[in-house]
């Protein structure tokens, strides 16, 4: 696939190799936000069907992309939402275990710890030494035990990947609860659903998705359809598509996982935005898009060696993520002096955390090296 610089709004003189902190939008996707605020401003030219209808395509796309059935998606605001969702419906034995990582996003710590308090659980942050995989710290650490693991697919700071098909096989065979967090990897890496075959899945669309802030999909295991929404919101019961009989309340909910739908997801705005995004990376692929931030981070990777920055100690690195580890006297305003020469990059704790896409060109690879070695 070629260099797709065209579609966004990023100017030539700026490297812009922050994904893992906000994606961009492209200009059709600015194009759908557009029009989808534009039916707000006449509502008199909105139906029934302009309540449901995105929905319904949202979650046919994100079936696609995920290898899962559509009936077993909902739409929420945030990971926090649908972490709360699973933390309702799971159950932990008291003295049992979560397994958690060492410096997981906290939108998938908190909601546990306070959960293993209600229960008597306790949590188990899992470390690793250097050379480990997470996959191996994790598996060695599954036993009768544990009750829980929430996880990532790639750690948001060190870019490390695990193996989510083989940690799920042995949660089951321990009849441990598996929740995911995939925020910092749908889009550009590929998942299987059906494969991983997780209780719970999290994504927020703002970072891989590449589509607006505040809007992101929870995936439910079928065995969890019955399960309890955080909210009683009259979209997600049944014959709710009939606004002149919404007093004719009813207690049966929608199919599927749609009972999980946060209030208000018809949003008109956000989601026609969100829906050209998915057909972007659709239509890219994500095996080609995983391929074109290979070759970004390998060469990046390249450059920041000769500085004496390294990501070898990874031994499972995600292709679209580098993540280097600064020296203790890195200067402390290298992200500033790296944006003040229009480069852009995270840091995170003892990391510089560099993550392109598809936008990324050779001037940009370029233009990075340049700024570090002015910086370093
Ligand atoms: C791994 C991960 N999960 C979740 C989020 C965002 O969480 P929330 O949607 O709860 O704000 C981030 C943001 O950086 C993240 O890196």
């Amino acid at each position: 696939m070629d260099c797709q610089r065209h579609l966004f709004d990023i100017p030539n003189d700026v490297a812009y190799l922050d994904c893992a902190f906000m994606g961009p939008l492209t200009g059709k996707v600015m194009a759908a936000g557009r029009s989808g605020l534009a039916r707000k401003a006449r509502p008199w030219e909105l139906s029934v069907d302009d309540f449901f209808s995105d929905e319904r395509r949202l979650k046919a796309l994100m079936a696609r992309l995920m290898n899962a059935s559509a009936l077993d998606f909902a739409l929420i605001p945030s990971v926090s939402y649908g972490m709360a969702v699973a933390a309702k419906n799971l159950n932990l034995a008291p003295g049992s275990e979560v397994l958690l990582l060492d410096h997981q996003f906290p939108s998938n710590v908190y909601v546990w710890r306070e959960k293993a308090r209600a229960s008597n659980a306790h949590i188990k942050t899992l470390c690793r030494q250097s050379g480990q995989s997470w996959t191996e710290v994790i598996l060695d650490a599954i036993g009768p035990q544990t009750s829980l693991l929430a996880l990532p697919q790639v750690h948001w700071i060190d870019g490390g990947m695990i193996d989510l098909v083989a940690v799920g096989k042995k949660a089951r065979t321990h009849g441990a609860a598996l929740v995911l967090d995939l925020t910092q990897s749908l889009g550009a890496l590929a998942f299987n659903a059906a494969a991983v075959d997780a209780d719970f899945t999290v994504i927020a669309n703002y970072k891989w998705l590449l589509s607006p802030y505040g809007t992101g999909f929870l995936h439910v295991a079928e065995r969890h359809h019955n399960g309890l929404p955080l909210e009683q919101c009259w979209q997600s019961r049944n014959a709710s598509d009939n606004f002149a009989t919404l007093t004719n309340y009813h207690d049966d909910m929608a199919a599927g996982a749609a009972r999980y739908n946060m209030g208000e997801r018809c949003n008109f705005a956000l989601l026609p935005a969100v829906e050209a995004a998915l057909r972007q990376i659709l239509d890219w692929g994500v095996d080609n898009i995983c391929a074109q931030t290979r070759e970004h981070t390998e060469h990046l990777a390249h450059i920041a060696k000769e500085f004496g920055l390294n990501s070898e100690e990874e031994p499972l690195r995600a292709p679209h993520y580098l993540s280097l580890r600064l020296p203790a006297d890195a200067p402390k305003t290298l992200l500033q002096q790296l944006r003040a020469k229009n480069v852009f990059v995270s840091r995170r704790g003892d990391r510089l955390r560099i993550t392109p896409h598809v936008w990324v060109n050779e001037a940009d690879i370029e233009h990075f090296g340049a700024a570090l070695k002015m910086a370093l």
